[in-house]
């Protein structure tokens, strides 16, 4: 039997999860909202509540698992990539909680952790597949042959989209992190009949498989300069037509480069993870381009486990047991760790 308690700490989310022979069995996260107030990660900060809520948020895990520390067959941990103060709290937790209970350690990839949440519950895709990756830190476009082989593709060259939907939503006056708002506010427009193509925002093309992200973010402020200095109180009176717009953008930017790749390729199983795989737009955009180019089917995760959530953490580290890849004592974060 194995039974794993997973920790995620490389960002701004603490989580804990038990997972039993595969199956999750407790999940719980702890976001950290002190960073709303200074409009982005704070890295000392989030060390320091990553730190605060880990081990309440642990006990909690197992209580709800009905799992006592005893029973635990491998303790998990994210080694990256993330942010390096924050990635040590857990790490250097998970050493000493699996040296406690002379249990062993598994070292888990975030950005793989991101796409094998796909197999905490069904429908799980078959392998080979298709997955977009879409986080605040990253946009791959990545071929999964099977649990522990993955091929990538291509990636962005600058901002990730998560961090493109952040900066222009703060552009808009929305509050960090801006993704989730910039959705909402973009789901109000398009239910009054809007139409995103009102303001000429557009992702320019890359070469490949490559994304580029950072121009729309100049586009967005300088086309708000202009309109402001005509009228200034242009946002406040456009917000929900700018977010649509906006969104608009990047989820076709996305959507161009995906359905690429399905045709190239020849995977029409497709899946897409990290936390902006959360964003409403490119769910809808997705099964809508599936339904158009024929795509075998489309997989989309539950919202908990597209942001950064140790229940993923949990089911990467499940296949490495199985795969019996465990970590040694020298075990480190890496806060650069590649996905291959
Ligand atoms: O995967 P994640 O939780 O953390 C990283 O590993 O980066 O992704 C966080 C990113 C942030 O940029 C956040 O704004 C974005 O995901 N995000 C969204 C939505 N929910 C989260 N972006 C657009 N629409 C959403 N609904
Ligand atoms: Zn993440």
């Amino acid at each position: 039997m194995s039974v794993i308690l997973a920790i995620e700490s490389s960002c701004d989310d603490t989580g804990a999860a038990v997972i039993v022979d595969g199956h999750l069995r407790s999940n719980l996260t702890a976001t950290q909202e002190i960073h709303r107030r200074y409009g982005g990660v704070v890295p000392e900060l989030a060390s320091r509540a990553h730190q605060q809520h880990l081990v309440p948020l642990v006990t909690a895990a197992l209580t709800d698992a009905k799992i006592t520390p005893q029973d635990l067959t491998a303790v998990a941990v994210t080694r990256g990539p993330g942010l390096l103060g924050s990635l040590l709290v857990g790490t250097s937790f998970a050493k000493a909680y699996a040296a406690g209970l002379r249990i062993p350690l598994v070292g888990v990839n975030h950005m793989r952790a991101h796409i094998l949440a796909h197999f905490i519950e069904a429908p799980r895709p078959p392998f080979p597949f298709l997955c977009l990756t879409v986080s605040g830190g990253h946009t791959q476009l990545v071929v999964v042959r099977d649990p522990a082989t993955f091929e990538l593709l291509g990636q962005t060259h600058d901002d990730a989209v998560g961090e493109a939907f952040d900066k222009t939503a703060k552009l808009l006056g929305l509050p960090y992190p801006g993704g989730p708002e910039l959705d909402k506010l973009a789901r109000q427009a398009e239910a009054v009949g809007f139409d995103p193509k009102a303001f000429p925002f557009r992702v320019g093309e890359q070469d490949g498989y490559a994304f580029s992200f950072s121009g729309l973010k100049t586009q967005v402020l300088y086309f708000l300069q202009k309109a402001t200095a005509a009228n200034p109180s242009f946002i406040t009176e456009n917000r929900p037509a700018l977010c649509a717009a906006i969104q608009r953008a990047l989820v076709d930017a996305l959507i161009r480069k995906l359905t690429k790749a399905v045709r190239e390729t020849g995977l029409r199983h497709v899946a897409i993870a990290g936390g902006v795989a959360a964003n409403s737009g490119l769910r809808a955009a997705l099964s809508a381009t599936a339904e158009k180019e024929g795509w075998e089917a489309v997989y989309l995760p539950r919202l908990e486990y597209c942001t950064d959530n140790a229940a993923m953490v949990a089911m990467a580290a499940h296949f490495q047991v199985e795969a019996g890849d465990f970590a040694d004592a020298f075990l480190s974060p890496d806060p650069r760790l590649g996905l291959v």
